[in-house]
């Protein structure tokens, strides 16, 4: 009778596979209206010899099944543990998710190198429009109408009398208006023209410089401007100046570096030369100081010119002036 019991309660409990399961197997053996239990409870019915040899095999069996189910609850907590640990396991050995990094765009790295160069030696920056007068962008600049200098470069007109400025020339005699020498300042800027091949965009940066006092020389603008090219091309760069023409500079010079590439032999860079243009410079012609307003014959001054991206792509070797706009990742973290 009580081995048919433990046979049952073996059978059951095989079958248990969960705590709440475990719970009622519990109730339905050894809790308070148990069979067990009532059994237990019934000895007291039964004759005091069998009371005894009873009350001995029921506890003996109520033990088993409490130890039994304690193991159980055991193994069935161990198993619950292990299948959450599964479910919730993170991989710390797999590659973690790519994390990008912003970065300085090339020109604009450039342009603040240029800035702090000639901050360092006092010169100032001041800012001009990019929807400028006819008058500013030429006239003032002393390139009247029709005159041959204007085809130089290919001018978006917005209307008869404004331009989006074709260089960053004009913000010399804006300043010049408003501000008495001793002066010296650069400009930085956007400029637009209309053209466009792998050295040329209709944006593009350019840079503008000028120093006006009373005894400004060319020997100012030579040793500013070297200066200035040794610091953005190392102090072993060689440096050439060439005469050239400007209609708002006179004399005016167009000055050459090394070039970087072939270090002077020759190469498709420099077009066999061994040089690189790199600014565009001069003394200001006195028409320009009349347009500003300054006494004839008080003061002189030198002015210059460069173009950001060009001084970008000699700088890191880069051959395609359009890699700049494309704003593709890859490009521009390399920088
Ligand atoms: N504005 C000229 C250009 O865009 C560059 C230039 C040349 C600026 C000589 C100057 C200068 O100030 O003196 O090509």
């Amino acid at each position: 009778m009580q081995d048919s019991l433990k046979e049952s309660f073996l059978k059951d409990i095989s079958e248990i596979t969960s705590l709440n399961d475990l719970l009622n197997l519990k109730a339905k053996y050894i809790g308070k209206k148990g069979i067990i239990t009532e059994k237990i409870k019934n000895l007291a019915k039964l004759s005091l010899e069998e009371r005894k040899s009873q009350g001995k095999i029921l506890n003996e069996l109520k033990q088993f099944i409490e130890e039994l189910i304690k193991n159980k609850e055991e193994e069935l907590k161990q198993k619950e543990i292990s299948e959450s640990l599964k479910k919730e396991f993170i991989d710390i050995t797999l590659p973690g998710k790519n994390f990008y990094f912003g970065g300085q765009h090339p020109v604009n790295k450039t342009l603040l190198e240029i800035i702090d160069i000639f901050r360092e030696i006092g010169f100032t920056v001041e800012e001009g429009p990019e929807v400028e007068l006819d008058y500013y962008n030429f006239e003032a600049l002393n390139i009247p109408k029709n005159h041959p200098a204007r085809d130089m470069q290919d001018t978006f007109y917005v209307s008869e009398d404004v331009v989006l400025r074709t260089h960053t020339s004009p913000v010399q005699v804006r300043v010049m208006e408003k501000k008495k020498p001793p002066l010296r300042f650069i400009s930085p800027g956007k400029v637009y023209r209309c053209d466009s091949d792998i050295t040329h965009t209709p944006m593009f940066h350019q840079v503008e410089g000028l120093m006006v006092d009373e005894d400004v020389s060319f020997s100012h603008l030579k040793g500013i401007l070297v200066y200035f090219l040794r610091r953005l091309f190392g102090e072993n760069i060689p440096v050439r100046f060439r005469p050239s023409f400007f209609p708002f500079t006179e004399p005016s010079t167009e000055i050459d570096i090394g070039c970087i590439i072939c270090s002077g032999s020759g190469c498709r860079v420099c077009k066999g030369t061994g040089w690189l243009e790199v600014l565009g410079a001069g003394m200001v012609h006195p028409n320009v100081f009349k347009f500003a307003g300054y006494p004839e014959g008080k003061y002189t001054g030198f002015a210059f010119g460069m173009g950001v991206e060009r001084l970008t792509m000699l700088k890191y070797g880069i051959d395609d002036i359009r890699l700049f706009f494309e704003n593709d990742i890859r490009f521009l973290r390399q920088f």
